[in-house]
């Protein structure tokens, strides 16, 4: 048997080396700048919670990635989920010591990093690429701007896990293996219809019948209720849904789309809660990179103003526009559309809620 060595705290965590690791460039041009260490302390902190949100998202794709995913393994896919959100609040709330920063302070040694920037943070791009941001869903400027300063190393590893399959890949995959879009025997998709023309009956009634609405906004309203029954026809409609993913409105398809829907319409039946809450910490995960990227924006304005940045790019304006645009999982935020109130959702049939449900219970005697 092989004789446990002791481990020493220090080693083990190979402190000497972390704590050995912040070289300010401020001190070798011998100006040194005191704020420099918090800059660089903070960047390094981010990238060891990049690599742990890498560790669980890899962990995550090669479960979702077998031929067959066995429901036993749903609830480790959704605690890993819930870890990484847990630990992008920390970098949601890192923002405010990095703000306490001055630009003052900054400038001290801002000039001495150019043109390093976040722009050539290797492990950023890998979290966005995994999650299903890939060169193609990106704004030409932005593929420009970092592609011409990731040293070909990085580029090649990006590259690698652009052509990998992504969790948003995965993800739809998974829900278009559902049984959830076709019923056996039973037209669930036709009684949705009806409880949606139903509600929207009943929306242009309150409209048409409100006495505080004035011509024009009563018209205006019914336009929107237009829109809104256009929507729902497009869901449920093979030919304009696939118009819908032609113009980019959305990147699921369609099966995917109606396996979403009925997951979160039913989700109180012990079958579906387990889909749900992953559908739900995805949306989660979404939120909380936007939510970074917006702080981010804004904290680049309180530091850099109007100034470009290291990286070259518009600074503040450049980081607002990626906020809006690189969302992974934005169809799950717009299948809130297509939900109904739960007294108008259809009633399944006996055969499909025993394959839903789950008996915890026996009646007390
Ligand atoms: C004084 C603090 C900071 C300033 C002034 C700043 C400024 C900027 C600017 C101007 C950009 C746009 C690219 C460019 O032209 O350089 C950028 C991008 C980026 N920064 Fe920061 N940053 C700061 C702190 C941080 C921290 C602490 C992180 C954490 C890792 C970070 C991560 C990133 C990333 C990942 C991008 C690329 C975003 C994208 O392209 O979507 N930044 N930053």
């Amino acid at each position: 048997m092989k004789i446990q060595k002791p481990v020493y705290y220090g080693d083990y965590l190979q402190l000497p080396k972390i704590l050995n690791a912040q070289a300010t460039e401020s001190e070798k041009y011998g100006k040194p700048a005191h704020d420099e260490t918090l800059f660089i302390i903070i960047h390094q902190t981010y990238e060891l919670w990049f690599k742990q949100i890498l560790h669980e998202l890899d962990s995550v794709r090669d479960i979702m990635q077998q031929a067959f995913v066995p429901s036993t393994e749903l609830s480790v896919i959704n605690s890993r989920i819930e870890r990484v959100t847990t630990i992008q609040q920390i970098l949601i709330d890192q923002i405010q010591v990095m703000e306490t920063m001055t630009t003052l302070d900054f400038m001290e040694f801002r000039d001495y990093l150019v043109p390093a920037s976040g722009f050539q943070s290797l492990q950023f791009r890998l979290v966005e690429a995994t999650l299903g941001i890939k060169a193609h869903h990106r704004m030409e400027v932005e593929k420009r701007f970092f592609n011409s300063r990731l040293k070909d190393e990085d580029k090649t590893r990006l590259e690698d896990t652009e052509n990998k399959i992504s969790i948003f890949e995965l993800v739809e995959a998974w829900l278009e293996r559902m049984p959830f879009s076709h019923f056996e025997g039973y037209d669930f998709w036709g009684q949705y219809s009806s409880a949606v023309d139903k509600m929207l009956k009943q929306d242009r009634e309150i409209i048409s019948q409100n006495p505080i609405l004035d011509e024009k906004s009563r018209e205006m309203e019914l336009k929107n209720l237009d829109m809104t029954q256009e929507t729902f026809n497009t869901l449920l409609d093979a030919r304009l849904f696939s118009e819908w993913k032609g113009e980019g409105k959305v990147r699921l398809s369609q099966k995917a789309m109606l396996s979403a829907v009925f997951i979160f319409l039913y989700r109180d039946y012990p079958a579906l809660q387990m889909p749900f809450r992953i559908l739900n910490s995805l949306v989660e995960v979404d939120e909380k990179f936007t939510t970074w990227r917006y702080r981010h924006a804004i904290m680049v304005q309180r530091i850099l103003g109007t100034k470009i940045g290291t990286g070259g790019s518009s600074g503040h304006e450049y980081l607002k526009s990626t906020t809006e645009r690189n969302r992974a999982f934005l169809d799950f935020f717009n299948l809130a559309t297509f939900l109904i109130p739960k007294n108008m959702t259809p009633k399944l049939p006996k055969n499909i809620t025993e394959q839903l449900d789950i008996v915890y219970d026996s009646f007390r005697s």
